[in-house]
């Protein structure tokens, strides 16, 4: 089956390892398993000594329950029988199509995004329309746009919020706009929300799955709980028979997800404040860095971010974003990701979500790099 290049996991294939300066990175400064249980003052040896008596099963096949319970903690109007627990957000937004999309099927998605979010329903053959976010709306979806794609029979539309590359953040007015765009025809909608809790200023942020009874959300403990190995992630959703696709189609591809890897999940969302606390303070305290840093660079403008890991940053040179980022990469050692891997040309992404020192000394790389562009 045909499948269009993921471009920008293919990007980080190929650089991300010899990275001098990297600030291309999506998650928040990633832990280690002794991290964790130091910031979460959690007891260590009882959580090992329980996990070493534990018999190699498949598990709980749906899912741990503590990990679900913790899940649970994240939404408003989630219980844990409504949450299926899958490889990582990428095996949960693949698992919604897998057990959604059909041949013909019409698919409205937000762009830039995530690349999965309209390259997977188009290899399952589904029609898809891509509605543009624009810096002068704030990379916010154009509502009167969104009704003109959303036609009648439509089977999903896909949002990403808050928003990978761009930082912007939906707020729950304009969620429920959306909802209520969807709901006109009957179609879900799919709200990527790996980002999710990693905003600039204080607050709830909503979540689909809690406004929308045909609302799906996808979590992952990889960038707001600073676990990308766990490998984990999650779709929340009321709809019955959602779920119970869901789940039929998922033993056909997981069966369970990884025992240890749920009972570390359970453990890091049982102390999510703890983690939630670090990771804020981390986003807030770079962006202010990468902002004073775009401010001060004649060639260089961006909207800055309300929420997420992730900026985009427009540069004036007479380049396209891959020979911008090569060259970067080969001559600094400072590591971003080409606009194009997100359709948005003469523009880098910045994960800015790393240790500081690193995003610091990479901007100053990129800064050398655009001197000798002079
Ligand atoms: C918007 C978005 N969704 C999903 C993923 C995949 O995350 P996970 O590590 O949970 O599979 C990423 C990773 O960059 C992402 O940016």
């Amino acid at each position: 089956m045909h499948i269009q290049p993921f471009a920008v996991e293919e990007w980080m294939n190929a650089y991300e390892d010899g990275a001098r300066w990297n600030i291309a990175e999506t998650c928040v400064d990633s832990v280690s398993l002794r991290e964790l249980f130091e910031l979460c003052g959690g007891d260590a040896d009882a959580f090992w000594r329980a996990f070493l008596d534990r018999r190699m099963t498949y598990g709980a096949i749906e899912g741990d329950p503590a990990f679900r319970e913790g899940v649970c903690g994240l939404y408003k109007t989630i219980a844990p029988h409504e949450v299926v627990t899958t490889h990582g957000a990428a095996g949960a937004n693949h698992h919604v199509f897998y057990s959604l999309v059909e041949p013909g099927d019409r698919v409205v998605t937000v762009l830039p995004t995530y690349q999965q979010l309209y390259s997977i329903p188009e290899s399952y053959g589904a029609e898809v329309a891509l509605l543009p976010l624009r810096p002068e709306n704030g990379y916010l979806p154009d509502l009167a746009e969104l009704r003109s794609l959303v036609t009648p029979g439509t089977k999903l539309i896909c949002l990403n919020n808050p928003n990978n590359p761009t930082g912007a953040l939906m707020d729950t007015e304009l969620l429920k706009a959306v909802a209520d765009v969807a709901a006109s025809v009957g179609a879900y909608v799919l709200c990527d929300e790996v980002y999710r809790h990693l905003t600039q200023e204080d607050g709830w942020c909503e979540s689909m799955a809690d406004l929308y009874e045909k609302g799906i959300s996808v979590g992952s403990m990889s960038k707001v709980f600073s676990l990308a190995g766990l490998r984990l992630g999650w779709i929340a959703a009321h709809d019955q028979a959602l779920r119970k696709s869901l789940l039929s189609h998922r033993d056909y591809n997981h069966i369970s997800c990884g025992m240890f890897d749920e009972a570390a999940a359970a453990f890091a969302l049982a102390h999510r404040e703890a983690l939630l606390r670090r990771n804020r303070a981390i986003v807030r305290e770079n962006l202010a860095a990468l902002d004073a840093w775009v401010a001060a660079e004649p060639r260089l403008r961006y909207q800055k971010p309300r929420a997420g890991t992730t900026a985009l940053v427009y540069y004036e040179a007479d380049m396209d974003s891959w020979e911008f980022c090569t060259r970067l990469y080969h001559e600094t050692g400072a590591f971003v990701t080409p606009g194009d891997c997100f359709g948005q040309p003469k523009s880098f992404r910045v994960g800015y979500a790393n240790d500081v020192g690193t995003l610091k000394a990479g901007l100053a790389a990129v800064s050398g790099f655009l001197k000798t562009l002079e």
